[in-house]
């Protein structure tokens, strides 16, 4: 992938955060999610005083898409740290974030984990769910 799509990837995960609703964590998520055919779904997290029904920045971003028909993509930036300032680190998915990119990604979907548009690293999804149980294993 282009680095300039990355890039731009990158920007709008970094703006979403501004929507991230996190009374509990202050920690502040937002992903940018690239379908196939170019379309970019964004992500925040969705925090709960109940807590469980959180709904990750990358989850949102699938389930928005999903939500109006689209089920390929090609890859997803990741950015995450403290309110109120820029991040101060890399944020990684978590592990049930990986499960749902199984559900509708390829191997090579590419997951961009970023703290700034001059820092991140780009890894495929084999890499970063390696031996990962999904929808071939029910359907086939
Ligand atoms: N969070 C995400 O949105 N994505 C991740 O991949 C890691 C964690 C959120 C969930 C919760 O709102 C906050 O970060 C702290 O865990």
């Amino acid at each position: 992938m282009e680095e300039k799509k990355i890039k731009e990837l990158i920007r709008y995960a970094l703006d979403m955060r501004k929507m991230s609703y996190t009374p509990y964590s202050h920690f502040n998520v937002g992903a940018a999610l690239l379908s196939k055919d170019g379309r970019i779904f964004t992500g925040c997290n969705i925090e709960n005083a109940s807590y469980t029904p959180t709904n990750c920045a990358e989850r949102t971003a699938f389930f928005k898409a999903v939500s109006e028909g689209v089920k390929e993509f090609d890859a997803i930036a990741i950015v995450g740290g403290p309110d109120g300032a820029g991040p101060e680190g890399i944020c990684t998915p978590c592990g049930v974030c990986r499960q749902v990119m199984s559900e509708f990604c390829t191997d090579s979907f590419l997951v961009i984990c970023a703290k700034s548009e001059e820092e991140y690293w780009v890894k495929p999804l084999y890499e970063v769910l390696p031996e990962r149980f999904g929808p071939k294993d029910l359907l086939s």
